[in-house]
C-alpha cells in the first residue's frame, strides 16, 4: 500500500507540474485530493493494514496530501502569473505619452445660479435660513393668511402627504419660522426646493425658490422697489429695466409681479414675451400685518417687504433655456455648458 501511496504521489504531482490551464489543474487536483479522489480513498483501505501500522500510515497520507496540495498551489500562482505575462506580451508602454485628464465637474446651472442670487444679497447684509421641505398646513398656508377654504390656495396645485402634512409649494413658510424666532429687525434669504402638482415647458413638479424677507421700523415699497433693483442690475446687467405689476399673495399687501424687461428682445417684442416686451420673474409685496400678527410682531411699529422668485425662471432668462426639463434630464452635454 505504501508503495502506491508513493506511486500514486508522483504520478499526480508529473501531472500537476505539465497541465497547461487552470480549469485542467482542478479537475486533478479533484481527481487525486477530492473525496472520492484516488489519494484520499486509500485511508479506507486502512482495514487490511496491521492495527498499529495504522497510525503510522495515517500520518503518511496526509503528508502526501499536504505537499501535493502545496504543488497544486504553487502551480496555480505559476498559471495565473503566465496569463498576465501572456496578455502583457507585445504591449509596449510609453513612459512619454501625456497623461489621461479626469473629467472635471461642475456645479449644475441651478446651484449656480441659486449661488448667484445667495451672493448678491449676502452682499447687501442678507443672511441666509431654511426650513423644512415637508411643511406644516400651518406655515404653509394658515400663518401665511391662507385658510383652509381660502380660494388662494387653489393658486398651487399641493402634494399632501396627509392632512396636516404638505410638500412645501414655496419658501414662504420660512418667513413665518424665521420671524417666530427671532424679534426684529429681520433679513434673511432662504433658497430651497419646492413642490407642486404641476408639469410643462416652463413648469416642473419640484423647482427652486429663493424667499427674501425684511422687518424692521420704517420700511417701505421703495426699500422693496430699491432692493430689487440692485438685485435685477447685478443679475441681468445695467441696460434690463424692470416694472412692478399689480398683483395678489394673502400674505402680502399690496402686492406686486415684478417684471424685467425681456432679455432676448430687449424690450422690443418677441416670441419668448409674447410680443410684451417684458418677463415675470418674481412675487412681492408688503408683508401683510395679518402676517405679523401670526409671529406677534407688533404691526403699529414694525413694516416689511418680502419677495419670491423662482430660479429656473431666472436661469432660463439668464442662459435662454427654453425648456425646464432640460434642467433634470441629467444630459452632460446640456449641463456642461454653463
Ligand atoms: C409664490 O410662490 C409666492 N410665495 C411668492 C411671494 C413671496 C410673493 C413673498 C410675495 C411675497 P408664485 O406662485 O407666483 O408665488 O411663484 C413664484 C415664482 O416661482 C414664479 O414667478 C415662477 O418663477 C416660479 N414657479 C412657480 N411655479 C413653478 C413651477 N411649477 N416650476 C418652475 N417655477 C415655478
Ligand atoms: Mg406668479
Amino acid at each position: 500500500m505504501k508503495e502506491r501511496l508513493e506511486s500514486l504521489k508522483e504520478e499526480a504531482e508529473a501531472l500537476v507540474n505539465k497541465v497547461s490551464d487552470e480549469q485542467g489543474l482542478l479537475s486533478i487536483k479533484a481527481r487525486y485530493l477530492g473525496k472520492k479522489g484516488e489519494i484520499t480513498s486509500i485511508l479506507k483501505e486502512m482495514g487490511s493494514l496491521q492495527p498499529l501500522e495504522r497510525p503510522a500510515f495515517g500520518q503518511l497520507v496526509n503528508l502526501v496530501k499536504d505537499s501535493l496540495e502545496k504543488a497544486v498551489e504553487e502551480r496555480l500562482i505559476f498559471l495565473r502569473k503566465r496569463v498576465t505575462e501572456e496578455a502583457l506580451k507585445g504591449e509596449k508602454v510609453d513612459v512619454t505619452l501625456p497623461g489621461r485628464r479626469m473629467p472635471v465637474g461642475k456645479r449644475h446651472p441651478l446651484t449656480q445660479v441659486m449661488d448667484d442670487v445667495v451672493g448678491i444679497f449676502t452682499r447687501i447684509g442678507y443672511s441666509v435660513a431654511d426650513g423644512p421641505e415637508i411643511e406644516t398646513d400651518y406655515y404653509n398656508f394658515e400663518a401665511l393668511n391662507i385658510p383652509k377654504d381660502h380660494p388662494a390656495r387653489d393658486m398651487q396645485d399641493t402634494f399632501y402627504i396627509s392632512e396636516e402634512k404638505v410638500l412645501r409649494t414655496h419658501t414662504s413658510p420660512v418667513q413665518i419660522r424665521t420671524m417666530e424666532r427671532q424679534a426684529p429687525p429681520v433679513r434673511i434669504i432662504a433658497p430651497g426646493s419646492v413642490y407642486r402638482c404641476d408639469s410643462d415647458v416652463t413648469h416642473s413638479p419640484m423647482f427652486h425658490q429663493v424667499e427674501g424677507l425684511m422687518v424692521d421700523k420704517g420700511i417701505s415699497f421703495g426699500d422693496l422697489k430699491g432692493t430689487l433693483k440692485i438685485f435685477v442690475r447685478e443679475m441681468f446687467g445695467e441696460d434690463i429695466s424692470i416694472r412692478f405689476r399689480p398683483s395678489f399673495f394673502p400674505f402680502t399687501e399690496p402686492s406686486a409681479e415684478v417684471d424685467i424687461q425681456c432679455v432676448m428682445c430687449k424690450g422690443k417684442g418677441c416670441r419668448v414675451c409674447s410680443g410684451s416686451g417684458w418677463l415675470e420673474i418674481m412675487g412681492c409685496g408688503m408683508v401683510d400685518p395679518a402676517v405679523l400678527g401670526f409671529v406677534n410682531y407688533d404691526p403699529e411699529l414694525y413694516t416689511g417687504f418680502a419677495f419670491g422668485m423662482g430660479i429656473e425662471r431666472i436661469a432660463m432668462l439668464k442662459y435662454k433655456i427654453n425648456d425646464i426639463r432640460l434642467f433634470f434630464e441629467n444630459d452632460v452635454r446640456f449641463l456642461n455648458q454653463f
